[in-house]
């Protein structure tokens, strides 16, 4: 063996802490961090949500504190989620101007300052489940179908709302066919051109989501999403649904949950030109906040682990319940 064998030695690299920053390809700015945020309408008090420890149904006052400490913590975006005090067959609370989100969205905007003056970027979800007596994402025929088109007439109105509320992103999360479309001319019917649309493109028929069902009050009483919401089996089907939503004027997309679907992630931010967010979902979050309150997982590190890996497969933007600590471990 020659004396310098071998001579390609990869841990030269690897050896301090600061030679391993130098050469670091991936970081996590908390700029790109979007912290969901639940508010239940009627609520005296936040409501710890079992599934999800660390994660409360807010008061209209605890979502203006908790907002307050994701922006101190430098978090990019705020995306809030209603929860109705009464639900019926159209979900006339989703654009209410008197809602839940609409208020909330109105609160927030005082307190960050107008658009444009704003420390973090002002988002609301855009469906219908929370909102429905039957828990479905949009409209039902008189056979408990979800009728598509009929439901973009709802989400144009919701838009419309949640755009005089005051928010900076509509995003619609409930995978109708048309729906970028239908909102992208609402909000400009009434002057809004000024207003984002993040899509969630690419959203799996997922068992991930079965906290948030928890959190959002949000299960459907019969049926499931599959009708709508993607084949786990497929990823030729999400290009397919980007380059969609992109022809009918989103400025965002998004891949829907995230850890599982990573490869889905990285091909989708190979394809297209414009900002690809991913969502660490409901199901992923209360895996490992159940193993680390075992003492199976090392918490901290997991959280920057997943976050890094979001960012290393191509997410720009990750929405994700760990917003703030995510954040705060960066910094
Ligand atoms: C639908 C919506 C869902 C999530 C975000 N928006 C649930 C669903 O489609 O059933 C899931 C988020 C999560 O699991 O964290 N409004």
């Amino acid at each position: 063996m020659s004396a310098g064998f071998p001579v390609a030695r990869s841990r030269r690299l690897r050896e301090t802490p600061a030679m391993r920053d130098l050469v670091a390809e991936t970081s996590v700015r908390p700029a790109e961090l979007i912290l969901p945020l639940f508010v239940k309408e009627g609520a005296a008090e936040p409501q710890p949500v079992p599934s999800m420890p660390g994660v409360v149904q807010h008061t209209r006052d605890s979502v203006r504190k908790a907002a307050e400490e994701a922006v101190d913590a430098g978090v990019g975006g705020l995306m809030v989620f209603g929860v109705p005090q009464h639900k019926d067959e159209r979900g006339s609370g989703a654009d209410d101007p008197e809602g839940i989100v609409q208020r909330v969205l109105r609160d927030l905007a005082t307190d960050l300052g107008p658009s444009g003056v704003r420390p973090t970027v002002l988002m609301a979800d855009l469906c219908l489940d929370e909102y429905t007596s039957h828990g479905h994402c949009g409209l039902l025929t008189d056979t408990g179908a979800v009728d598509n088109d009929a439901t973009l007439e709802r989400y144009r109105s919701i838009a419309v709302a949640q755009a005089r509320a005051g928010v900076d992103v509509v995003a619609p999360s409930g995978m109708m066919d048309g729906q970028v479309a239908a909102i992208r001319a609402a909000l400009d019917e009434v002057g809004r051109q000024d207003v984002a649309i993040l899509s969630y493109a690419v959203k799996y028929a997922s068992a991930f989501y079965g906290p948030f069902r928890d959190a959002a009050e949000a299960e459907p009483s019969f049926g499931d999403r599959a009708s709508h919401q993607m084949d786990p089996r497929n990823t030729v089907e999400a290009v397919r649904e980007v380059r969609q939503d992109l022809a009918e004027g989103a400025d965002m997309v998004m891949v829907k949950p995230g850890l599982a679907y990573l490869d889905v992630v990285a091909r989708v931010a190979d394809t297209v030109d414009v900002p690809v967010s991913a969502y660490q979902v409901s199901g992923e979050y209360a895996m490992v906040e159940a193993a680390a309150a075992n003492g199976w997982l090392d918490r901290d590190r997991v959280i920057l682990e997943t976050l890094t890996a979001y960012r290393r497969a191509g997410a720009r933007q990750i929405l994700t319940y760990w917003a703030v600590d995510g954040a705060r471990l960066v910094r």
